[in-house]
């Protein structure tokens, strides 16, 4: 009998890939998806992936009702992985109540229903962003959670608070929180990717369809940062690595793996790469020039971060595998992809 997992935020970017590897796994998927930032077009993609159409609702997760009918039409639903929220750094300075409402609102609504629901576990996705500047890189899950330089790093924050105190006050159920450094990449069948709405803010997409020449030139948000080349580093891992990393959480919860109610992994490569070498790996891999010119630093942006990955290396039994070089070839693919079907 197959177990059904809750996967909401299905739709979107990161859940897409990680519906894929679930149902590769042998899970049945119910998404959830209020379609804000996505479109339902990427159950056809997934369907051409995995060969399963997923069981879909369009509902927003702030409706607490519509998700308790949703869960007892789904009784055997027994486990959840919240991707549903909005995740615009820029944009939640300027709407904050937007994002504490849709970030903390759901995941509350979540947290409630999973006891009558008997629900045994919920995988959440974090980000690195909640470490700022790490003092000490590579960054491990012990470093210092530090102020968070916007709203929406404070709603991951607040959310890890949330389910931290729930798990402690003696919650019914487990969590895994799984903090991501910079997804990129997409499907290398072509059929799901990044498909972000109106001029990307991040740097993957926005460099793809600059190669595409959608976009003029590519803005280098400074080079005289204390790094290698000047330019701010991160930590780039491909999404499929990512989706992966999920499917071993939740395995690792619904077959009592660990004795903790609550663990943290940091989702990571290890390797710091600056943007001046992204650019140089995509223009190799794929012959394609990017049109680019360095400009003043992005406000808020930090320096340079990437992650240790021991933790997860070693207890989950968990690597990404996939090069940044492929990953960025997977990138370029997908954009050709959305070329042909006109949509971009
Ligand atoms: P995305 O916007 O592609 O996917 C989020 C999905 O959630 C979208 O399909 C959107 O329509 C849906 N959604 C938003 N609010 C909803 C609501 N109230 N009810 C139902 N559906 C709702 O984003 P993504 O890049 O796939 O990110 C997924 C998760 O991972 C988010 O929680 C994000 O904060 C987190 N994360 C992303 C990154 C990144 O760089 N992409 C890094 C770290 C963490
Ligand atoms: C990467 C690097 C930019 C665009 C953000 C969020 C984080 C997470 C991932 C949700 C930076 C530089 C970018 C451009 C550039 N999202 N850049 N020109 O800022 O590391 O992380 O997305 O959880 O929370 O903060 O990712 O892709 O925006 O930027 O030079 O046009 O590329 O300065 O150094 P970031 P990014």
């Amino acid at each position: 009998m197959k177990q059904k997992i809750l996967v909401t935020g299905g739709t979107g970017y990161i859940g897409s890939h990680t519906v894929v590897e679930l149902q590769n796994a042998g899970y049945d998927v119910v998404i959830v998806d209020n379609l804000s930032n996505s479109n339902s077009d990427v159950l056809d993609g997934i369907e051409k992936i995995s060969g399963i159409r997923p069981d879909f609702k369009k509902m927003d997760c702030n409706d607490k009702e519509g998700l308790r009918v949703l869960l007892q039409k789904h009784p055997d639903i027994k486990g959840i992985i919240h991707f549903a929220a909005s995740k615009a750094v820029g944009e939640s300075v300027h709407k904050p109540l937007l994002y504490y409402r849709n970030n903390i609102v759901t995941l509350i609504n979540l947290l409630e229903l999973m006891p009558e629901a008997d629900i045994e576990g919920i995988v959440f996705s974090s980000s690195c962003t909640v470490y700022g500047q790490p003092d000490i890189l590579p960054v491990t899950e012990d470093a210092p959670v530090k102020p968070a330089l916007s709203p929406y790093g404070n709603t991951k924050q607040i959310n890890e608070e949330i389910i931290r105190d729930t798990i402690y006050a003696g919650a019914p159920f487990k969590s895994i929180v799984l903090r991501y450094f910079n997804p990129i990449g997409a499907h290398p069948s072509g059929e799901i990717g990044e498909l972000p709405n109106g001029v990307p803010q991040n740097l993957v997409p926005f460099l793809t369809q600059t190669a595409m020449g959608i976009r003029k030139e590519l803005s280098v948000f400074g080079d005289d940062y204390n790094t290698p080349d000047g330019s701010c580093m991160r930590d780039y891992i491909n999404v499929v690595d990512l989706a992966k990393a999920h499917v071993i959480a939740m395995n690792r919860m619904l077959q009592n793996k660990s004795k903790e109610k609550l663990e943290i992994f940091n989702l990571g490569t290890g390797r710091g790469v600056s943007v001046l070498e992204l650019i140089t790996a995509f223009e190799k891999g794929t012959g394609v020039k990017v049109p680019h010119k360095i400009v003043g630093r992005r406000e808020g942006d930090i320096e340079k971060v990437w992650a240790n990955p021991e933790h997860a290396n070693k207890v989950l039994g968990w690597t990404a595998k996939e090069s940044v070089e492929n990953t960025l070839i997977s990138a370029w693919n997908w954009q050709k992809k959305l070329r042909e079907k006109g949509i971009q």
